[in-house]
């Protein structure tokens, strides 16, 4: 790379603390003196304003999206000796969490198209011990939820969604986080909106589930008594600070979404004729959140490789699918019971996107993957 080229990051947090910089000091040294640090004023007003944003009756604020998914299938009643369905093309965390309730996870298969659940799958792969669903909503893309929803009323099933990749995606005219049982948010800080450390919440219209979260993520403790535990939770709060942090950011998520809307408009519009295959355009009433901008592309490694020179970050979403992880080595899942997802790790590449990403920018990712192709067939 010549040192005149300046480098373009998969992702960019930097320009964004940059600029909410003097609110974010404010917010959290506010937060800080109020000595109010956990379960306090800022969580609650986030709560509120995050629900009122989904469009859900509940959000239950908690340590991480992971923590929120373990808590959401506990609320949900999932435990030892239940079965829950989901994609083994997903972050490790969609698993741990069920494993940490006790459950046991299953996979079902991938849509080649939209790298989320095959419902086709998910529907083989139910038997008398399956208890719930959890699609993930991976990329930002929506799950397709009205065959999953219809899948889960039929064998009364309940619906965790793993929205930590979707803040502000629509299925069916319905924000993600609100059609399911519960929705489970991560505000990891790479996330569409991330804290400055690990934060979550889980979404619900559902009064009692919501209950059951608040008091899982608090101990188990029983509503408004101090030592009575009507459940057994854990430690899993999100604190005042980070929930201060999260509703300096909360106002411009909805702008932040256009901007990467707009940003994949123009990956689309500059990447037409490149032999790589683009993000999947989504039906009537979905909309994606492009938590990443994925391809698919052949010779993708040497394609990350090349981009890698230029000064142009990638990464791999996810190189290796759960059922091969040593940490699930046990397990002597098959591969080949897997096959798009097994496709789908040797050739997605995410590239660069983040709100701030200017249309030159773009311009520059997509002459560089179609200058890569060229060079490839002149050879
Ligand atoms: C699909 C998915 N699920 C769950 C999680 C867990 O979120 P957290 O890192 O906040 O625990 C993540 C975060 O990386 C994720 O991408």
């Amino acid at each position: 790379m010549t040192d005149d080229i300046k480098p373009i990051p998969l992702f960019n947090l930097k320009e964004q603390y940059e600029h909410l910089k003097p609110q974010i000091h404010e917010a959290a040294l506010e937060a800080l003196d109020s000595m109010h640090w956990l379960l306090g004023p800022q969580t609650q007003q986030f709560e509120e304003e995050f629900a009122r944003l989904i469009g859900v009756k509940h959000c239950i604020s908690c340590s991480s999206g992971a923590s929120a998914i373990q808590i959401a299938l506990k609320a949900a009643g999932i435990s030892e000796g239940d079965e829950v369905i989901t994609t083994p093309f997903t972050f490790i965390a969609t698993t741990s969490s069920i494993s940490l309730t006790g459950a046991k996870f299953v996979f079902a298969d991938i849509d080649p198209r939209t790298y989320n659940i095959d419902v086709q799958d998910v529907e083989r792969k139910i038997t008398k011990r399956t208890k719930a669903i959890l699609p993930v909503h991976l990329y930002g893309y929506p799950a397709n939820m009205d065959a999953i929803m219809h899948l889960a009323n039929e064998h009364g099933l309940k619906v965790i969604e793993d929205c930590a990749q979707a803040h502000l995606s629509m299925a069916d005219g319905v924000m993600v986080g609100g059609i399911g049982d519960a929705g489970c948010f991560s505000f990891y800080p790479s996330k569409n909106l991330g804290a400055c450390g690990d934060a979550g919440c889980i979404t619900t219209n559902d009064d009692e589930l919501a209950d059951a979260c608040r008091s899982l993520r608090h101990s188990g403790r029983a509503k408004d008594k101090a030592y009575e535990y009507d459940l057994e939770g854990s430690t899993l709060r999100m604190d005042e600070v980070q929930a201060a942090i999260l509703r300096v950011k909360l106002p411009h998520l909805a702008d932040w979404t256009e901007q990467r809307r707009k940003a994949a408009a123009w990956y689309a519009e500059g990447l037409s004729g490149v032999p790589v295959v683009l993000p999947p355009t989504p039906p009537a009433g979905y909309e994606q959140s492009f938590y990443v901008y994925t391809i698919r592309a052949e010779k993708r490694d040497e394609l990350q490789a090349y981009l890698k020179e230029r000064g142009i970050g990638s990464a791999v979403y996810y190189p290796v699918p759960l059922y091969k992880q040593p940490a699930y080595k046990h397990l002597n899942l098959n591969p080949e019971d897997f096959p798009e997802a097994e496709k789908a790790a040797k050739e997605v590449l995410s590239i660069p996107m983040f709100p701030e990403i200017t249309e030159e920018q773009v311009a520059r990712v997509c002459e560089t993957i179609r200058a890569f192709y060229e060079q490839d067939a002149t050879v």
